[in-house]
């Protein structure tokens, strides 16, 4: 069986939002400690949704994928349903990835999560930070 799934490939070569947003509503960051890869997510948020969104992937390609997929997932949806993607979520929807790569989903969780919370700091706009786990407490990422 191949290692990566048809979808995971496809995402991998042909990866959709890929870019800047230079005038984004929301930034995250972030990075894995062990591999040193670094994703950065970029939003653009009008009433609430996400009408844009761009990513930076300096990474494997589980991680552009994952990148590539999550942003498909969040394109045009409110900032609350943005919140409850799980990497589990990105990871079922590339067909799976293979349980030594699962960790790269995750940056693509966590920098979604990071450039809500940026979009939430900058326009002083009260949220739970029950919501943002601290990144540095992960077993895979920090910022
Ligand atoms: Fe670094 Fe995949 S190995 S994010």
């Amino acid at each position: 069986m191949a290692l990566y799934s048809e979808v995971v490939m496809d995402h991998f070569r042909h990866p959709r939002n890929v870019g800047v947003i230079e005038d984004a509503d929301g930034v995250g960051e972030v990075g894995n400690a062990k591999c040193g890869d670094i994703m950065k997510i970029y939003l653009k948020i009008e009433d609430g949704v996400i009408v844009d969104v761009k990513f930076e992937t300096f990474g494997c390609g589980s991680a552009i994928a994952s990148s590539s997929m999550a942003t498909e997932m969040i394109k045009g949806k409110p900032l609350a349903d943005a919140l409850t993607l799980t990497n589990k979520a990105v990871a079922e929807a590339l067909d799976g990835l293979p349980a030594h790569k699962l960790h790269c989903s995750v940056l693509a969780e966590e920098a979604i999560k990071a450039a809500i919370k940026d979009y939430y700091d900058r326009h002083g706009i009260a949220y739970d930070s029950a919501q943002f786990p601290d990144c540095g407490s992960c077993e895979h990422c920090h910022v």
